[in-house]
């Protein structure tokens, strides 16, 4: 589990630094249930924010579990935001791509507060911003906050399957599908 926190660790932090979620602010997070976005909605929310978080309905029981509000993607989904968030969304971490940035825009909010790592071209195309792992300096001070926050209970590193190296044609294939729950992990 350890070895799952540092890469989408350090990833979910500087997207979400990135934005600057505050109290009394609504951040909308795309992927919310996947393995960076599980952890970024956890970090917004640890802010004070109100999190929305883009999934599919079976992932909805976990995300409220966390106190994020949980709104399905798809056709309708601008609507399902506004419905959530009737004060209107502050901030955009975008995890997934796939026209989330436009969609951020769509909704008013300021590019600087729109993140994606997903949909660099887009993000050249609009002038927003792409700071993931690489933002979150100093790196070992960043990875030392994460982990007080996991053993303080706050932070759920969420572990989608355990597989065995020899696994790991299968478990791309999974990745590639694109509903993973969490982290996989593969054991050496
Ligand atoms: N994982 C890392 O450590 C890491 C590190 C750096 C960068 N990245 C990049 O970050 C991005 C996210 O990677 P990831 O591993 O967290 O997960 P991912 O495989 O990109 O996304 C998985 C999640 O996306 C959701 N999803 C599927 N279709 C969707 C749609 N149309 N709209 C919104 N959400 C949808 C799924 O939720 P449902 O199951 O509910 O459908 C699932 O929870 C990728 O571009 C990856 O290259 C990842």
């Amino acid at each position: 589990m350890a070895g799952s926190l540092y890469v989408a660790g350090v990833t979910e932090w500087g997207a979400s630094h990135a934005v600057g979620p505050e109290k009394g602010e609504t951040v909308v997070i795309s992927g919310a249930a996947g393995g960076v976005g599980s952890r970024a909605v956890q970090l917004a929310r640890h802010t004070g924010a109100t999190v929305i978080g883009l999934a599919s309905g079976h992932n909805h029981a976990w995300l409220r579990s966390h106190d994020v509000i949980p709104v399905s993607y798809g056709e309708g989904v601008a609507d399902r935001i506004s419905d959530a968030a009737p004060r209107g969304v502050d901030a955009f971490v975008d995890t997934f791509g796939a026209g989330y940035v436009e969609l951020a825009l769509a909704l008013g909010v300021a590019t600087e507060r729109i993140d994606t790592i997903a949909d660099f071209a887009a993000a050249e195309k609009h002038g927003v911003k792409t700071d993931g792992g690489a933002a979150a300096v100093p790196g070992a001070k960043v990875l030392a906050g994460l982990a007080r926050l996991v053993a303080d209970g706050h932070l759920e590193l969420l572990i989608a399957n355990v597989y065995p190296l020899t696994e790991v044609r299968e478990v791309y294939a999974e990745l590639e599908r694109r509903h993973t729950h969490g982290k996989i992990v593969l054991m050496p």
